[in-house]
């Protein structure tokens, strides 16, 4: 990702963190640009009836917008404290505490059954590990949206990407298929 290491820079000064990496992080804390986060949820047609879930949640951006933005309501899952600290007063500053939840904790031990979208910005690798609990835990129809990385042989339903500051990038979309 170009500036992925300038942003982890950044994100140390802003979040003081001893490493990029939490103790247990599979993937450093790199934020999304609001114009992308903005993006994702657009292609997720998130609405006041979703569930968001974030997956890595770092400062909250994703799960505040879905709600101040979109009406829904959000989950946040990450692993470390200060951010899930940040994210909370985020929440406040921006009226939507009382509509969005953040969990410190490993995502790959989160009950996932009441999400109705699913929000990513980790890896492939992360994804692919990922892609069985998705399909087990989601509900048919379930929408997952992912920033950067895509999915294996999972084809997307839809993918767009955006211009940013640092160059384009890519945005995801796949849709939870029926039981079989
Ligand atoms: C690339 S950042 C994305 C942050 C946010 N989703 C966004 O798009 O702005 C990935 C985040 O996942 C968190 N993370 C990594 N491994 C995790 C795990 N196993 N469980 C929960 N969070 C994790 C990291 O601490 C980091 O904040």
């Amino acid at each position: 990702m170009p500036h992925r290491a300038l942003a982890c820079v950044l994100a140390l000064v802003l979040v003081g963190a001893a490493g990029c990496f939490y103790p247990g992080a599979e993937v450093p804390y790199v934020w999304t640009s609001h114009e992308v986060v903005a993006e994702m949820l657009r292609l997720a047609v998130v609405g006041p009836g979703d569930v968001v879930y974030d997956l890595g949640s770092g400062d909250g951006r994703v799960v505040i917008a879905a709600a101040r933005d979109f009406g829904a309501r959000g989950v946040g899952v990450e692993i470390d404290p200060k951010l899930v600290a940040l994210s909370v007063e985020a929440a406040l500053r921006e009226g939507v505490g009382d509509r969005v939840t953040f969990r410190e904790g490993d995502l790959f031990k989160t009950d996932l059954s009441d999400a109705t979208v699913v929000t990513l910005y980790l890896s492939t690798s992360i994804n692919l590990r990922l892609r069985p609990k998705l399909v087990r835990e989601l509900q048919p129809g379930a929408r997952v949206v992912s920033h950067a990385f895509a999915m294996g042989d999972w084809n997307p339903s839809q993918t767009t990407s955006v211009q940013t500051r640092d160059g384009r990038v890519d945005v995801y979309l796949w849709v939870i298929p029926p039981k079989s």
